[in-house]
């Protein structure tokens, strides 16, 4: 999977930027906004690093990590760009964190869950690091609710190797209710962001 994004890790903010850009800046409006002053963050799957940069805003430090070496050297470089110095990186596999247990005020995935083989281990291993009444925040794009255009353009990355699972609004939700349950976190919110790829944003209390 990683080679898919390490090959795309160029390209990567172009394509967000032309392809999403209305939905990606309420995502970030919306996380900034649940980031409390003095947070210590993990960013897992951060990418290019656009919601880390988004949570440096408030928070104490933000850790942006990835499977991808190319992505994470684009993260690097923009939070350099951007004058931001609250942010590390390191090489991480969302299925199994190095990270002890409750280490972490925030917990961050975006747009990772319906890539990966198994979502259940990565969302048992993003609770476990969250300290206990701290939050994971979990945006996701629901590629099934995007126009022909962008359902096109979908398809045209899986030929180069993209291997994500579409997903519609009520899929999303029952994935966060059903995981959230699981692993005992019964407070959770739910919303959605419309644009051309739109996104459900959901926020998990521990
Ligand atoms: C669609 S991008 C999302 C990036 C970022 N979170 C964002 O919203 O802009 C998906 C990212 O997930 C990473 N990824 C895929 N599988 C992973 C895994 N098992 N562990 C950590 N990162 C993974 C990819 O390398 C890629 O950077």
């Amino acid at each position: 999977m990683s080679s898919f994004w390490d090959t795309f890790a160029g390209i990567y903010d172009l394509s967000q930027m032309v392809f999403n850009h209305s939905v990606n800046e309420q995502m970030c409006k919306a996380l900034e906004n649940e980031i409390p002053k003095g947070a210590i963050v993990l960013d897992c799957a951060a990418g290019t690093g656009m919601l880390s940069t988004a949570a440096a805003k408030n928070a104490k430090k933000v850790l942006c990590t990835d499977l991808s070496k190319k992505m994470l050297i684009q993260a690097m470089k923009k939070s350099s760009r951007l004058g931001i110095h609250n942010i590390a990186f390191a090489k991480r596999n969302i299925t199994a964190l190095k990270d002890p247990d409750n280490s972490y005020d925030v917990v961050i995935a975006g747009n990772v869950m319906h890539l990966l083989d198994d979502p259940e281990k990565a969302f048992s291993e993003l609770v476990r690091v969250t300290k206990k009444g701290g939050k994971i925040i979990l945006p996701t794009y629901v590629t099934k609710e995007s126009g022909f255009f962008f359902k096109l353009c979908i398809s045209v990355y899986k030929l180069l190797g993209y291997g994500g699972r579409e997903m519609n609004t009520e899929e999303y939700l029952n994935f966060i209710a059903e995981n959230a349950e699981k692993n005992g976190c019964y407070e959770y919110s739910t919303r959605l962001l419309l644009g051309n790829i739109p996104a459900g944003f959901a926020v998990i209390k521990k």
